[in-house]
């Protein structure tokens, strides 16, 4: 490591300068990273194909302050690019909401795009039910509000190699662009085929005692007047304790963050995002394999050493610095997730072995495609245990940081007490994620595992603390508190339903007359995971509940689960639907929603005596209505 250069952050102003060149804007609606890594990959290559034209990188969040502004913005735009993920129930990404609302359900616009050129690739996963809907609903508007569409939608899914759609797709477009884009000075032609060059962020060595930096911690975020997944605000674990009884062989904890003081607060059905830190064992596998000391302290930025930023996006770095290793891995890195072939080919750029090298190519070509999709992704390999096959690669912290390990993420989670209750505190219901996986590798997640090693302030001054923020959530309950309402909730999907009983009790507290509630939840057995099983009980001895129905999985000699229990009690389901009542359902969207979603579909069709298609648009209508919603992931 060089030591220490003086860090100088060169920010230039984003002037909108008329340089003759020709503009492309690529937009970004992401949750997890994965959009925006594909808009600046694509940027990168662009630039050095396109001289003569600018690329901008934009956060469909940061584009415009308001409606109007969208409207003014996106009038001017010729050539566009978006990068849309779908996330949760078929919604989109936070940072592209205020976009999406505004587009697809604003006024009535004909034609207004005729000017502009575009494409979408989108970001889903086929094992979810509205498989890239946001995509397909912005593509399809694009093309209705007069846009000329120059390459199909992509359709990229995360449950096979989302990475090979994105290379798919781009390899449609670079065609296109070379129509529109070309110049006779650009070099590259279609024939010789491109290899991105590696981004790396700058790094530079500090020694601590010779600067006046102090580690910049969370705590300052805490000054903002609001918090968000930007801005998260630092906070104690109040309380943890143990939800399952000793004789279950798995862990689901409920945790207490304490808000007091904060300028956090939130309503019953939201969010909770989290920024957890690696455990100990990670980190330290981490800094061995890259083969610095943990306290080597240094200072990140996202500019290269001409002052221009990467990938086309903005100057910020990409995390608060000077800090240590240790420090960056624990609270930065993604470790535990599969590279991408992106990261492969980082990694082989600095494998001094020659044949690791060649192997981290192959894995991540064309020709090595089954292979990645077995010995990566199939066996779930991460990073660190890939690294840990290919020894000789030491990337330097610049490529890991920008090229291989993806910014560790925010753990959401659906709040489970209600702020009429507990104003102060934030209350989380959360399973411990360890698993076996193929490669024998048992797999702790981050967060769970987090919390589960948490110290609550109960039991020391020196208690843990995360960075945190409140993202809302449609998943309310209705605003006529006399309406009757259906939960379907099974495992930690009883999280929400729990802040609602929370808050029916308060409503019922103050007078207010309730309408009948039915809660649908499942475990797997009495004794062992029946959550909350006594507040529960309380729930229903003072009315506030009216109905608790429980499917245990395994007590009896076949699996009993949430939607058999429906279809037992499908005429009272029917009589709260017809009545104008509501329907919620929380938990995981692949098995357990799925299901119940085909059992309410018969349910509906049975007890109404419909037809298929009448079934269809009622349950459809309960939907678009906002009587029939899901929190599920
Ligand atoms: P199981 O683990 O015995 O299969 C909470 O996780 C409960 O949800 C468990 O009792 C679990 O049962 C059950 N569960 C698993 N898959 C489900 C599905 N597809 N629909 C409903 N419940 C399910």
């Amino acid at each position: 490591p060089s030591l220490p250069k003086p860090l100088v952050v060169k920010v230039q102003p984003e002037a909108e300068v008329d340089d003759g060149k020709k503009k492309v804007t690529v937009f970004f609606g992401t949750q997890t990273g994965t959009a925006e890594g594909f808009a600046k990959a694509l940027a990168d290559e662009a630039k050095s194909r396109y001289h003569n034209t600018a690329f901008k990188v934009v956060d469909l969040d940061q584009y415009a302050a308001d409606d109007d502004e969208y409207e003014e913005k996106m009038k001017k735009e010729t050539l566009a690019l978006f990068f849309m993920a779908t996330y949760g129930d078929g919604e989109p990404t936070d940072n592209a909401a205020r976009f999406f609302k505004w587009f697809t359900e604003g006024k009535e616009r004909e034609n207004w795009l005729e000017n502009l050129q575009f494409s979408v690739f989108g970001l889903g996963n086929r094992q979810y039910e509205h498989f890239n809907k946001v995509a397909k609903v912005v593509d399809e508007m694009l093309a209705n509000q007069g846009g000329k569409r120059i390459v199909p939608l992509g359709l990229g899914d995360d449950d096979q190699c989302i990475e090979d759609d994105f290379t798919a797709w781009r390899e449609l477009l670079w065609p296109e662009l070379d129509q529109l884009l070309r110049d006779e000075n650009d070099v590259s032609g279609a024939s010789t085929p491109y290899m991105a060059a590696v981004p790396e962020y700058r790094i530079v060595f500090v020694k601590p005692e010779e600067t006046s930096y102090l580690e910049k911690s969370w705590n300052l975020a805490n000054g903002h007047a609001s918090h968000d997944i930007h801005h998260p605000c630092r906070v104690n674990v109040a309380v943890r304790l143990e939800l399952h009884s000793p004789a279950s062989d798995r862990s689901c904890i409920h945790l207490e963050f304490d808000i007091a003081g904060t300028a956090l607060t939130y309503e019953t059905g939201d969010h909770v995002g989290v920024f957890a830190e690696n455990c100990i064992e990670t980190v330290e596998e981490a800094e061995r394999l890259l083969g610095y000391s943990p306290d080597t302290f240094f200072s990140i930025s996202a500019d290269k050493e001409d002052g221009t930023p990467l990938g086309g996006g903005s100057l910020s770095p990409p995390f608060p610095s000077p800090c240590t290793l240790r420090t960056a891995l624990a609270r930065y890195a993604d470790l535990l997730n599969s590279p991408k072939k992106s990261a492969l080919v980082a990694l082989a750029a600095h494998a001094s072995d020659p044949s690791e090298a060649e192997r981290l190519r192959f894995l991540a070509s064309p020709i090595g495609k089954d292979e990645y999709s077995q010995w990566v992704v199939a066996s779930q390999r991460s990073l660190l245990e890939v690294m840990a096959e290919f020894p000789s690669a030491k990337p330097p912290l610049g490529v890991f940081f920008a090229a291989i390990s993806p910014r560790l993420q925010p753990r959401y989670y659906s709040i489970s007490s209600s702020p009429r209750m507990a104003p102060t505190r934030i209350h989380v219901t959360c399973a411990l994620v360890h698993e076996k996986l193929p490669t024998g590798r048992i797999h702790k997640g981050v967060c769970s595992t987090w919390m589960k090693k948490s110290i609550p302030l109960e039991e020391s001054q020196d208690c843990g603390w995360a960075p945190i923020f409140v993202r809302q959530s449609n998943f309310k309950l209705p605003a006529d508190p006399s309406l009757p309402i259906i939960m379907i909730g099974p495992g930690t999907g009883l999280a929400p339903f729990r802040g609602f009983l929370q808050e029916r009790e308060a409503l019922k507290e103050s007078g207010v007359e309730l309408g009948h509630a039915i809660f649908f939840f499942g475990c797997r057995n009495r004794k062992m995971d029946f959550i909350y099983e006594d507040e529960l009980h309380n729930f229903v001895d003072r009315g506030v509940l009216s109905e608790l129905i429980v499917a245990f999985s395994r007590e009896g000699p076949t699996k009993e689960y949430v939607q058999h229990k429906m279809t037992e009690k499908a005429s009272s389901v029917w009589n709260i639907i017809s009545q104008g009542g509501y329907v919620y359902v929380c938990g995981d969207a692949k098995g357990m929603a799925r299901d119940v979603h085909r059992v309410l579909h018969t349910i509906v069709q049975e007890q109404g005596s419909l037809d298929s298609s009448k079934t269809e648009s009622l349950v459809k209508s309960l939907q678009m209505e906002g009587r029939y919603l899901r929190d599920v992931w």
